[in-house]
């Protein structure tokens, strides 16, 4: 294959190995035009549970927009290296445009490109608690494509609002007040991204993204027809492929719902997949808080009984340190919830 493709390869352990696939459950698919408010809290309660994951149906996104969404990426992807790297995020600046072969910061077989929703937030400069610097984030838009930046701008305005009313209904699925963690957003770090994966041509050693959890609370997510996504489920024995539906958004819970909901739901570890034919695109939402708050166990959930598993920590320093480590290659060792544990 040739030195070329080299930083691609993953090790043995992250290697697809199809042989794994499992068909036997599916991830849930609910309708949020039901009218029952009650079911719905039910339904969505009982996905968060056994999945993390589950695919909203009637959510209220026009599907014209998708199709303008979709329209857009694909003309941002194929313009040339030149104008993409223009739009290159930095270690400063985490928005904007990059891909593995010319960042080469991660082994991920794709091309991404991303935006705040919140243009001109600051965020720390490190994680380190005596550095009170502040990095500006800026987004960046393609200067040749006039309709980009407004046809964006209006699909992540959308998504915002679905990501409340989901973070309303999963709120209430904990027994929580539907607007417990409504306060956390006023100077969100909330980005929208564009993935574009190429063709593999060798999709057994490769992956589009590796196995990881979102570190956001939740990720609303448009993927085209080609498929690719999975989740583990380590009780079906390995991973489930997420069923490409169109017109319907997956959702996934990130790791603040784990430690907010003190690990009654979990934050699903999920990866996708290349096909060596076929390119795909996928749209996530992620859905961040701002970088003053400090992430907890809801009180509401923690007794004597039930401790909280977990130490608080702040937001923006953890972002920053993830950040970090995606520029600097470093493995995600210390950039983890599983750090905040507080062990028994
Ligand atoms: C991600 C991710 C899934 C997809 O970008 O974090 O998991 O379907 N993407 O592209
Ligand atoms: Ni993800």
């Amino acid at each position: 294959m040739g030195d070329m493709y080299s930083a691609y390869i993953q090790s043995t352990e992250h290697r697809p190995n199809f042989s794994t696939f499992v068909e036997v459950d599916e991830i849930p698919i609910i309708d949020l035009s039901e009218t029952s408010q009650e079911n719905l809290v039910s339904k969505i309660g009982k996905a968060c549970e056994k999945w993390g994951f589950f695919q909203v149906i009637n959510h209220g996104v026009p599907k014209d927009l998708i199709i303008k969404v979709e329209n857009e990426a694909k003309k941002f992807f194929e313009l040339s290296m030149e104008e993409k790297m223009k739009l290159k995020r930095d270690v400063f600046n985490a928005t904007g445009y990059y891909d593995a072969e010319h960042t080469k910061k991660t082994r991920d077989w794709k091309e991404v490109f991303d935006f705040l929703v919140k243009d001109g937030i600051q965020i720390p400069s490190s994680d380190d608690p005596h550095d009170l610097g502040l990095c500006t984030q800026t987004n960046h838009w393609p200067q040749c494509l006039p309709h980009f930046r407004e046809i964006m701008e209006e699909y992540s305005g959308k998504l915002e609002k679905l990501s409340y009313k989901l973070l309303e209904l999963i709120s209430l699925s904990l027994g929580l007040a539907g607007d417990k963690f409504l306060d956390c957003f006023k100077n969100q770090i909330s980005l929208t991204r564009l993935n574009y994966y190429p063709p593999c041509p060798f999709p057994d050693l490769a992956l589009g993204v590796g196995p990881h959890r979102d570190p956001c609370v939740l990720s609303v997510v448009v993927q085209d027809d080609t498929g690719g996504l999975q989740v583990k489920k380590n009780l079906v024995g390995g991973w489930v492929p997420v069923r490409p539906i169109p017109g319907a958004f997956v959702v996934n819970l990130g790791d603040i719902f784990q430690v907010w909901s003190n690990d009654k739901y979990e934050s699903a570890e999920h990866r996708v997949v290349l096909n060596s034919q076929k390119e795909r695109f996928s749209y996530p939402f992620f859905l961040f808080p701002g970088p003053h708050i400090m992430v907890k166990p809801a009180e509401e959930l923690v007794s004597e009984k039930d401790p909280a598993k977990y130490k608080a920590y702040n937001f923006g320093k953890y972002y920053a340190n993830r950040t970090h480590a995606d520029f600097t290659k470093q493995e995600d060792e210390g950039k983890e919830i599983h750090n905040f544990k507080i062990l028994d």
